[in-house]
């Protein structure tokens, strides 16, 4: 297995696609993106490298996105998908602010709790709205540097909703103290936006009403010249689309992953993952860690362990596609609210499949809360159709949310969450991951993995 090299732009454009579901764009936000800024970017005449970091930047823009969720949720009483879909649609004018807020602040909530809520934001909706923006992009950069893109890359992200006329968040830098890229990048994200629900027309007049104040004037003009050439939107809207901005990577080379760099995508976007909820906060480097003791007690090797490791840090990425009212809920779910948290292991699945590399954290993805019974989901898989590698990683997922807090419960003993396991074993689980699992943990001190 070692030695294989994969396309590491196959990898981002894939993982972007998760980022649009947390930012709640229709599939594809973050290629067209890429493919919108990425034509400004040789316009302006940029060197391939320098076109090389623009295009991660304009794909990885939203990885920071996640960190947010939460907390818009808790201060807008909102979901948190459709929130962040529709304040892209805001200009920041006062009315259209207020109408926003009142048509979004606890759309679900009670009367009382709703007005509170408005009244809330209306008093201090700039802070919460720098703190928002700061979290996001700062958390952005970090992950983006973990994942060993450049500092001009992390720059980008960072800046990313700074504006040309310095009324920007969080920092109000303005003009050409702020990062070209992210200059790129936002004017490409409203382009895409404004083109996906109103069409060109609206896009372009869009980013004509904002020259000068959101945008780089430059830009904009540079914009408009590249959309008046035949062709332009034609492609933005083709099927085919992903595929043209992968084959169309800057520079001489692509830039290949080996196993080694996979790791570090994996644990980056573990990071996103996580950060998506206060109650997953840490939850996917623990489950990699327990399926690793899990795996090393039942003598499965090197290579294995690594593949197994990968797909526990990613086995969650689907919940990036469920809003955080559903996933912070502190009471029990309905059934409806049921129903779309199931569909997180989909989703995982959905995402990983499509990079050649994560085909077996797809299928670990997809399967993590089957039962060898037939009673798990989404398909009631049984035991035969349940492979050792996802009987260990859901074994260890268990483990994991039992001994971590959860919006409805406090976090359990260990030894309670074993036994729990253990009353499971051959109808939830496998005993013989289980037993691995108290092996592993008699060996190791408690307070290293707890
Ligand atoms: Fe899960
Ligand atoms: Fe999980």
């Amino acid at each position: 297995m070692t030695g294989i090299q994969i396309r590491l732009a196959e990898i981002i454009e894939a993982l972007s696609k998760a980022l649009d579901m947390t930012e709640g764009q229709p599939e594809g936000h973050c290629i067209r993106c890429c493919y919108i800024g990425t034509h400004i970017g040789r316009e302006i005449g940029l060197n391939e490298e320098q076109l090389r970091d623009l295009y991660y930047t304009l794909l990885l823009k939203d990885l920071g996105c996640s960190s947010n969720a939460a907390r818009i949720c808790e201060l807008y009483l909102a979901d948190d998908l459709s929130f962040k879909r529709d304040f892209k649609l805001v200009d920041g004018s006062l009315s259209q602010v207020l109408r926003f807020v009142i048509g979004h602040t606890g759309m679900q909530a009670r009367l009382a709790e709703r007005f509170r809520g408005i009244l809330n934001i209306l008093q201090n909706g700039g802070t919460f709205a720098t703190e928002l923006i700061q979290t996001r992009c700062q958390r952005g950069a970090e992950i983006a540097r973990q994942m060993r893109f450049s500092e001009s890359v992390a720059q980008g992200i960072l800046g990313l909703d700074e504006h040309w006329n310095g009324g920007g968040k969080p920092n109000g830098i303005a003009g050409e103290e702020l990062p070209l890229f992210s200059r790129i990048a936002l004017l490409a994200q409203v382009i895409d936006i404004f083109h996906v629900s109103g069409g060109r027309d609206s896009a372009l007049q869009e980013i004509t009403k904002r020259k000068g104040e959101w945008f780089d004037p430059d830009l904009v003009e540079t914009f408009v010249q590249i959309s008046a050439r035949s062709g332009f939107w034609d492609v933005l809207g083709s099927p085919d689309l992903e595929a043209i901005v992968l084959e169309s990577e800057p520079g001489q080379q692509a830039i290949m992953a080996d196993e080694d760099y996979l790791d570090d995508i994996a644990a980056g976007f573990a990071k996103v993952i996580d950060a998506k909820s206060p109650y997953t906060s840490g939850h996917s480097d623990r489950v990699a860690l327990f399926s690793d003791l899990i795996a090393e007690e039942m003598g499965v090797d090197f290579d294995g362990r690594r593949l197994l490791k990968r797909a526990a840090l990613l086995h969650d990425i689907g919940k990036l596609g469920i809003s955080n009212s559903v996933l912070d809920k502190p009471g029990k779910l309905d059934e409806e609210e049921w129903g779309q948290m199931k569909r997180h292991s989909e989703f995982s699945e959905q995402i990983l499949s499509t990079i050649g590399a994560f085909q077996s954290a797809a299928i670990i993805g997809g399967a993590h809360h089957e039962r060898l019974d037939g009673k798990g989901y989404p398909r009631g898989l049984e035991a035969q159709d349940i492979s050792m590698d996802v009987r260990i990683v859901s074994t260890a997922d268990v483990f994991d949310a039992l001994t971590a807090d959860r919006p409805y419960r406090a976090a359990m003993s260990i030894e309670t969450a074993l036994a729990i396991l253990r009353e499971g074993a051959g109808t939830a689980h496998d005993p013989i991951c289980i037993a691995a699992l108290e092996r592993a943990l008699a060996r190791t001190p408690l307070q290293q993995v707890a």
